[in-house]
């Protein structure tokens, strides 16, 4: 995943990244830090936007997204910190926020190469079971059980948000380009209903065969129900 996205980065030095959070593409960015300490790639040019962000954290509470971006990736790169969007979990506007999101991505040219995970219920950025193809980015509820399998991240569920602002799936099929990656078993279930079952709202990933350019990156875990 690495790989396909620093040949990207220098194929396209100006290119606009999608980019995820959560523990899948933690190994991802790790792999691009290290490319980027030897030389193989910069990121001056570069431009991106993320996914999704809590409602009610800051950019600078450990849970927070931006938080993550930071420490992963952001603080080791040379990309200019002006062009790292990432939603604002304390807009004091969350809706407002949303729609001037989405106007940022637009005045970027739009996203090139979006990176995605997956969740257990199928559910892309924060899209939830339920989000339809046309949804922008946009406030939302987070179900009981992204709710608890994010706890693991917090010191207690309690902790974790209840709403978030999440790109729409609207959003994330305009990207010209689309990876997905997973690993492990307990995502073989969501990686299979994606891409085999009928496009619905029950599975937001589903919804990625509407787009011309999407690459599922599994390990052997995550695609054994699909044989
Ligand atoms: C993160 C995001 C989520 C995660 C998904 C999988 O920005 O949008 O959709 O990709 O919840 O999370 P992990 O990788 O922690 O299993």
């Amino acid at each position: 995943m690495a790989n396909m996205i620093v040949a990207a980065v220098n194929a396209n030095p100006s290119i606009v990244l999608g980019l995820a959070t959560g523990g899948t593409p933690t190994a991802t960015y790790a792999n691009i830090v290290e490319d980027f300490r030897s030389g193989k790639v910069h990121f001056k040019n570069v431009t991106s936007f993320n996914l999704d962000e809590y409602i009610g954290l800051s950019g600078t509470h450990p849970q927070s997204f931006r938080h993550f971006m930071q420490s992963e990736l952001f603080d080791h790169i040379d990309i200019d910190p002006n062009n790292t969007f990432v939603p604002e979990g304390g807009a004091s506007d969350p809706d407002a926020h949303a729609v001037q999101y989405e106007a940022q991505i637009a005045a970027a040219g739009g996203i090139d190469l979006q990176l995605l995970g997956i969740g257990h219920n199928g559910h892309i950025a924060f899209n939830e079971p339920g989000s339809s193809p046309s949804t922008r980015t946009r406030v939302v509820e987070l179900t009981p059980s992204t709710i608890e399998k994010n706890a693991r991240f917090f010191a207690s569920v309690d902790e974790v948000p209840k709403t978030a602002i999440t790109m729409g799936i609207g959003t994330i099929l305009e990207a010209k380009q689309i990876l997905l990656l997973a690993t492990g078993k307990d995502k073989a279930e969501a990686v299979r209903r994606s891409l085999k079952d009928a496009a619905s709202e029950d599975v937001p990933a589903s919804w990625l065969e509407q787009h011309p350019d999407v690459t599922f990156v599994l390990d052997e875990a995550a695609a054994s129900e699909l044989s």
